[in-house]
């Protein structure tokens, strides 16, 4: 039986991914990105991603089978494909508003290519409604074609998390909703045969992107009721983490971990998909201010302990927005350098994912850690938990130095036994 093609539009983390594994579990694979080295790399058997677990590997597997090649041409990668699936990115702008530069742009470019009898779906996280209205309408006046019957057009959100991506796409439900039920049982069967995972049908594509973005509201939402109890809880004297070990014995109790900030591409900018398109006032707008003030927070804390943290040496451990992962957007440690310069701190950051180019590219000083790069540091920060910092010897610090747990992530014991002071949100000792 002859393979079907499949167009990816986007290479990046997940689209990378997603052509990877759609190449080896039997389709020919066309993976288009305006990035003309990524193409290159994906040509050579490379990935340009080199930190999710098993994608290169998998690229390469990929590459021998040439069952995946890579071009800049998304119109003629789409006229050969009977499967198109969208995956670049729809970001917010400096004033929160959905900013579709990108998205508009290959939609474009697959309107030309398009031809009668292929099946659209759009993966990237998108404002209800954008599927069918923004991209369909688009599409048809591009092709001349009409959605449902010329052809299908399919939303499925991608809900994998960085660094176990591949495990995440067979293990979760996709969950899949057409514009009409021809466009849905086309887009069903893709997924059933190319990620052999099991798939949750909806109502319609506005359900399905419904449903992405309140997966992320609801965690940002629940985790900015952890960081409002952990600010009481500190209020009280009381040590959040262990209250709420106590109260989830209930089983229907679910308190997040509270922390330092919200970081990422996804949970703080999703919710403003719903924000900026009619819900402005109440928890979901509420939760984005807490979230982001526990950057102040923290070091409303910090001050409380150290006074003025004009011209101290504030450490920063984590450039990434999340531990083990090496992404910077939206990170929490932007808020903190911000705020910390503005106060008088002299700040520098470590962070093992990141070489000391990269941090020159971000304009940001790099500590690498040594007892010589850390012996006059007065304020430690901990704001990604990365696994490397299981091994830091905190011995080499000064005497007294305040370590800051943002993640709640260590022992205060360990860390006092040290010879520093420790502190951490909702982290007072009960
Ligand atoms: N990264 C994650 O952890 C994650 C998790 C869940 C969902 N998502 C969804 O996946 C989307 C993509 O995420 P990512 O991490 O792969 O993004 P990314 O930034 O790593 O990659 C995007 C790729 O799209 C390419 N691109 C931009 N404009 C293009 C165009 N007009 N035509 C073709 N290619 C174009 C870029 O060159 C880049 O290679 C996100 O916007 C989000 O909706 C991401």
């Amino acid at each position: 039986m002859n393979k079907q093609t499949v167009a990816v539009i986007g290479l990046g983390k997940i689209g990378l991914t997603l052509a990877a594994v759609y190449a080896t579990n039997n389709y020919n694979v066309i993976g288009c990105d305006v990035n003309k080295d990524v193409v290159q790399a994906v040509n050579a058997g490379k990935s340009h991603i080199d930190n999710e677990p098993g994608l290169p590997e998998l690229v390469k597997k990929a590459h021998d089978t040439q069952t995946l090649r890579a071009t800049t041409n998304t119109s003629e990668a789409v006229s050969k494909s009977s499967i198109v699936v969208v995956i670049v990115p729809v970001l917010i702008d400096s004033s929160n508003d959905v900013s579709y530069t990108y998205i508009d742009s290959a939609t474009e470019a697959i309107g030309k290519g398009l031809k009668k009898g292929t099946t659209v779906i759009y993966e990237t996280t998108l404002p209800t409604g954008d599927t069918r209205e923004r991209f369909g309408r688009k599409l048809e006046e591009l092709s001349q074609l009409k959605m449902g019957s010329d052809f299908y057009l399919a939303y499925s959100p991608e809900r994998v998390y960085s660094n176990t991506i591949i495990r995440d796409l067979k293990l979760y439900p996709k969950i899949v909703g057409g514009v009409n039920e021809d466009s849905l049982i086309y887009a069903s069967a893709f997924y059933r045969a190319a990620l052999q995972c099991e798939v949750l049908p909806v109502e319609s594509t506005e359900t399905a992107e419904f449903a992405k973005v309140a997966e992320c509201v609801y965690r940002d939402v629940n985790i900015a009721l952890a960081n409002e109890l952990a600010v009481y809880a500190d209020a009280c004297g009381v040590n959040l983490k262990e209250a709420a070990n106590a109260s989830n014995t209930q089983p229907f109790s679910h308190i997040h971990a509270a922390g330092i900030g919200v970081g990422g591409h996804c949970i703080p900018i999703y919710p403003y998909f719903f924000i900026s398109r009619g819900l402005q006032n109440g928890i979901i707008q509420e939760s984005r201010k807490t979230n982001d003030n526990m950057a102040s927070y923290a070091l409303s804390r910090i001050e409380k302990q150290q006074g003025s943290l004009k011209d101290s040496q504030v450490l920063i451990l984590g450039l990434s927005y999340r531990e083990n992962v090496k992404e910077t957007e939206k990170s929490t440690t932007w808020l903190l350098i911000d705020q910390l310069e503005s106060k008088g701190a002299n700040v520098s950051v470590n962070d093992p994912h990141y070489d000391a180019q990269e941090f020159l590219s971000y304009g940001v000083k790099n500590n690498d850690l040594s007892p010589e790069a850390v012996k006059d540091v007065d304020v430690i920060i901990l704001q990604a938990n990365h696994q490397e910092y299981k091994k830091v010897n905190f011995n080499m610090f000064q005497k007294d130095a305040l370590f800051f747990d943002g993640r709640n992530a260590f022992h205060r014991d360990d860390i006092i036994s040290a010879g520093l002071r420790y502190d951490a949100i909702g982290g007072a000792k009960s």
